[in-house]
């Protein structure tokens, strides 16, 4: 079959290398990046919003089908730009993706399926906002801008200073666009993510993982786009994946049929595990980076074939996942990152080449033989082995190897599930 996923990212490069494990597909990624030139994936120059040129790029290359990896795409309606030139395409479309591009819309459904979520307020004017504020003496408070904001969105303030001035910009000066807040409770615990595969009222999930969002050791530092991830958890019990999967996804996959949204992709629930069990903290309506680098090494089901039965509508009887061991995954980020990345040379493009491990890449350029990096998340290198410490050797060994000048990279991922 030939594919096209669209995206930059090491989520989108695990992705094609989950595609070409069946030697029968060609993959494309648009517009990818050059690490992933390193494993055959063939690299399309088409950005991931202009919906006009992917379109006609899977028109006459005979594209069997799209997968979209990020967000904005989605949001922005590619597969309903896709599916009316009958094109077949892999995501929820403009109305259902709002899972994700509306925290309001999400809070809704949720508050009617009865899914355990932070109690939460909304507001458009900023005097209720601040008046509300003003009353609760709930700190920390955790407000977070409505719509899509690249990760930035989420602020938890200790006080209510704080809170006034973070309401204030968004809703007063409009920062990241938004002219909607949520309010919410801040929730303690353990986070970690669950995906499943969505095939309207049909879902199959995922493996539990993990991602380590904080820039530095010990969860320290402002948030990242992640730094790391692990697959399964190894501290979270069975059980509680059982939960998770009854008390969240089954209700909520439900509560979208039954609204007559049509979901069909994947879904991606933040959970966080406090002292009054699992709670959401948010839905996304794709593969969450970085956890896909780790979960789909996992897949031992062909990925393609998984998405085409769904495409069609067709029930899938079984999906197998390697049950042994552990995938743990470090990325590499460029110095300064994520306040003030440095940018420079990452070495012989032959040095990554010659690493055993599986490596994802991000945001790296080739040029002549040596590799550089041009934004934050550069490459994530993973393991897969039968306890946490022995990936954390595999990893951290490896990582070592390659040159240092330019990358920092969090020496504890897979901490908690020692
Ligand atoms: P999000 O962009 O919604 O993934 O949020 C980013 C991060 O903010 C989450 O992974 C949590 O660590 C944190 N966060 C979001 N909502 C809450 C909440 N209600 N309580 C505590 N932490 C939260
Ligand atoms: N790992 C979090 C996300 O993909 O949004």
């Amino acid at each position: 079959m030939k594919i096209l996923v669209v995206g930059s990212g090491a989520r989108e490069d695990a992705i094609c290398q989950a595609l070409q494990k069946n030697s029968q597909n060609v993959v494309f990624c648009a517009p990818g990046n050059d690490g992933m030139k390193l494993s055959e994936i063939k690299t399309i120059s088409i950005e991931e919003n202009d919906f006009e040129r992917m379109a006609n790029f899977a028109k006459t290359n005979a594209i069997d089908f799209t997968i979209v990896g990020p967000e904005e795409p989605l949001v922005n309606g590619i597969v309903d730009f896709f599916k009316r030139q009958g094109l077949k395409i892999f995501g929820p479309n403009k109305q259902a993706a709002q899972v994700e591009g509306s925290k309001v819309f999400t809070k809704r459904l949720m508050a009617d399926a009865g899914i355990p979520t932070a109690q939460y307020q909304e507001f458009t004017k900023l005097e209720n906002a601040l008046n509300y504020l003003k009353a609760t003496s709930d700190f920390p408070i955790v407000i977070k801008a409505d719509g899509l904001a690249a990760g930035k969105g989420v602020f938890i303030a200790s006080d209510l200073v704080t809170a006034i001035e973070t309401v204030t910009d968004l809703l007063a000066e409009h920062k990241f666009g938004t002219k909607k807040v949520v309010i919410e409770e801040f929730l303690e615990g353990e986070e970690f993510s669950l995906m499943a595969f969505v095939d309207h009222k049909r879902f199959y999930p995922m493996p539990l993982a993990q991602d380590y969002k904080k820039i530095f050791d010990g969860d320290e530092g402002p948030n990242t786009g992640g730094m790391g991830a692990v697959c399964p958890v190894s501290n979270l019990s069975k059980d509680i994946e059982q939960v998770a999967v009854e008390t969240v996804l089954k209700p909520f996959v439900a509560e979208l049929y039954k609204e007559g949204i049509k979901y069909t992709g994947i879904l991606y629930a933040g959970l966080i595990l406090t002292k009054n069990g699992i709670k959401v903290i948010e839905f996304n309506a794709r593969f969450g980076d970085p956890e896909t680098e780790v979960v789909l090494p996992r897949l031992q089901s062909d990925l393609s074939e998984i998405i085409e039965q769904i495409l069609c509508h067709k029930s899938i009887k079984k999906i197998d996942w390697e049950t042994n061991g552990i995938n743990l995954g470090v990325f590499a980020v460029s110095k300064g990152y994520p306040v003030k990345p440095v940018f420079g040379s990452l070495g012989d493009r032959d040095s990554f080449k010659k690493c055993p491990l599986m490596i994802n890449y991000a945001a790296v350029k080739q040029d002549q033989q040596k590799l550089f990096s041009h934004g934050g998340r550069l490459y994530l290198m993973q393991a897969q082995a039968e306890s946490v410490e022995d990936a954390q050797v595999k990893v951290y060994r490896e990582l070592e190897k390659m040159d240092q000048t330019n990358i920092f990279y969090r020496r504890d991922i897979g901490k908690n599930s020692i």
